[in-house]
């Protein structure tokens, strides 16, 4: 229709001139030690291991993005059984890595994982915790936004894994992605980890078998034990430089493949 336009909401940060640059990210001081933590879903991502690049620092410094955060963590319940879980209004920046595409090039993608933890989500008494529901016969009443024991446990030890509780989980776009350039899909739907929880306790997985979720790699979502859940994965709209998308810290996701990279 003539004149009818779409408001996009507004952008999360201003991108500086520069941030862009191959060199911008790439001091030894930014670095972390290389890994092989999505090995479990098949993939060779083009993700660097560099987390303190001048760039990235000020990204996450931005006024704008803390206020996106804090109106994030609010989508939680913070407080119950009169324990603070965590205060939804204190935020802490969280380090991580730098994916880069050039103009042109070929990726496979990332196949579906989530990051929340690995084995650590049914072997330590807090995550027991936190999803009883789902084993105690009271699995309408689980509340995946209920952060109750989510931050009163260790996670079990990694060279990518982290003790830090994350409400969400953010990309940061620093060019212009449209939809079909191997963007980020999800499966919008938080309440699945009931699905993947129960999911290794079936009769048709062998007793020493968690439908793939080993310790120190990613925690896998596969067409073989989880064909269901990934009929909903979609991806995310056009992004444009500034954007960022947040998704809640228990869904799978992945990254589409593409071919001759625009943008
Ligand atoms: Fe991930």
């Amino acid at each position: 229709m003539p004149g009818r336009r779409t408001e996009r909401p507004p952008r999360s940060i201003a991108v500086e001139p520069g941030w862009r640059s191959p060199s911008a990210p790439n001091t030894s001081r930014s670095r972390g030690p290389a890994d092989d933590f999505f090995g479990s879903v098949g993939s060779r991502p083009e993700i660097y291991p560099i987390y303190w690049s001048p760039p990235q620092m000020q990204a996450r410094q931005s006024e704008r993005m803390a206020s996106v955060q804090a109106f994030l963590n609010t989508q939680w319940t913070s407080q119950s059984d009169g324990v603070q879980w965590f205060d939804p209004a204190r935020d802490s920046l969280y380090p991580d890595r730098i994916r880069r595409r050039p103009e042109g090039a070929d990726s496979a993608g990332l196949g579906p994982h989530l990051d929340p933890g690995t084995l650590d989500l049914w072997m330590t008494q807090a995550y027991q915790r936190a999803f009883r529901r789902l084993f105690d016969g009271t699995v309408e009443q689980y509340d995946p936004w209920d952060a109750a024991h989510r931050t009163a446990g260790p996670q079990y030890e990694g060279t990518t894994m982290c003790s830090a509780f994350r409400t969400f989980q953010g990309w940061t776009a620093l060019s212009d992605v449209d939809h079909d350039q191997g963007v980020l899909h999800t499966v919008p739907i938080p309440e699945a980890m009931g699905y993947l929880m129960v999911r290794p306790l079936l009769d048709d997985v062998a007793d020493d078998d968690m439908c793939g979720v080993t310790v120190n790699q990613v925690f896998p979502a596969s067409a073989r034990w989880h064909p269901l859940l990934l009929e909903a994965l979609s991806g995310i709209p056009d992004v444009r430089a500034g954007d960022s998308v947040w998704w809640h810290c228990d869904m799978i996701h992945s990254v589409a493949p593409v071919t001759s990279q625009r943008g």
